[in-house]
């Protein structure tokens, strides 16, 4: 595979993705940083590069602050800016994240003008949207990584839960990747059948509330964000696309009609492959799901203003 991948940010979602990409035999990773922290770029790129020889895959991976290393890259992934602390919310890093995905945004349009660009960095919908609004890039080549990691940790509950495989569990995380993000109940399924006929209520409810607070369970334990999940989660989405795996999941991408919602970026059922976002699915959602998806909706709308009116 011969494909140039840009990691923009090197903490620790940064490295944990790049360790997982170093895995696609061939690659080029960049791993970029602001000057003054190279030598985090550096350590990291070579750290990446010894566990790829360990494993005897051939891979080029450099660290560097000089942006003219991405030239012509063909996946960004974006997780700069500053993770959550105790006691934070996603959107309490508007503020801090906001101007920085900004100016990222214009250094890929000018050193990566072609590029498929991945978002982590939070409040993720909202820094989707910044980045769309700021390179310019059609909307299919802009795919923020929510739904894919909010159902990887439903499906681990359920997986624990009942003791089966996790392969055998299918979930759907729809709206926002923050705390009014709707599991969609009536489309999760443990081996093709509707999760209501193997838990009761209570024991969903619980499941849906751990789900939605997984990554703040994990801030609160180490004080900083989680990141070997995102970083798996992210290599599983770039894969979709450098091997054109028509794979479906949730992402955040930008509504243009679907579930009734224009112009704002959030968590939808996708299609990926290597065109980008092929196909958005619109599920038959419930009343109670509709409305929660509406009030997702709404709050992003909100946070969307917010991050607009900042200059
Ligand atoms: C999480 O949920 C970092 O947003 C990411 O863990």
């Amino acid at each position: 595979m011969q494909a140039k991948v840009a990691v923009i940010g090197c903490g620790n979602v940064g490295g944990a993705a790049g360790l997982a990409l170093a895995a696609v035999e061939g690659i080029e990773l960049v791993l970029i940083e602001e000057p003054g922290r190279e030598n985090i770029a550096k350590a990291k790129a070579a750290d990446i590069f010894q566990a790829s020889c360990a494993q005897g895959i051939d891979v080029q991976v450099v660290g560097t602050s000089d942006w003219s290393a991405i030239n012509g890259a063909d996946i960004c992934i974006v997780t700069a800016g500053r993770p959550r602390s105790p006691g934070m919310s996603r959107d309490d890093l508007l503020e801090a994240n906001v101007r920085i995905i900004r100016s990222i945004s214009y250094r890929i349009k000018n050193h990566a003008p072609g590029s498929f660009v991945f978002v982590v960095t939070n409040p993720l919908d909202i820094m989707a949207h910044q980045l769309f609004l700021h390179t310019g890039f059609p909307p299919y080549r802009i795919i923020g990584m929510s739904g894919h990691l909010d159902a990887a940790r439903f499906r681990a509950l359920v997986s624990s839960r009942l003791g089966c495989s996790v392969r055998e569990i299918q979930a759907m995380i729809l709206g926002s990747h923050g705390d009014t993000m709707v599991p969609v109940l009536s489309h999760c399924f443990v081996g093709g059948i509707p999760i209501n006929l193997l838990m009761g209520s209570s024991q969903i409810r619980r499941i849906v509330h751990e789900t939605r607070h997984g990554g703040g369970q994990i801030v609160s334990l180490m004080g900083t964000s989680g990141y070997f999940a995102a970083g798996a989660c992210i290599s599983e989405m770039v894969r979709a696309v450098l091997f054109d795996r028509k794979s479906h999941f949730c992402a955040s991408v930008y509504a243009q009609g679907e579930y009734g919602l224009h112009g704002l970026f959030l968590g939808m059922p996708v299609v990926v492959g290597r065109s980008g976002v092929e196909r958005i699915v619109e599920l038959k959602l419930d009343d109670k799901e509709k409305a929660w998806l509406q009030r997702s909706a709404s709050q992003l709308r909100i946070l969307s203003e917010r991050a607009c009116s900042i200059l």
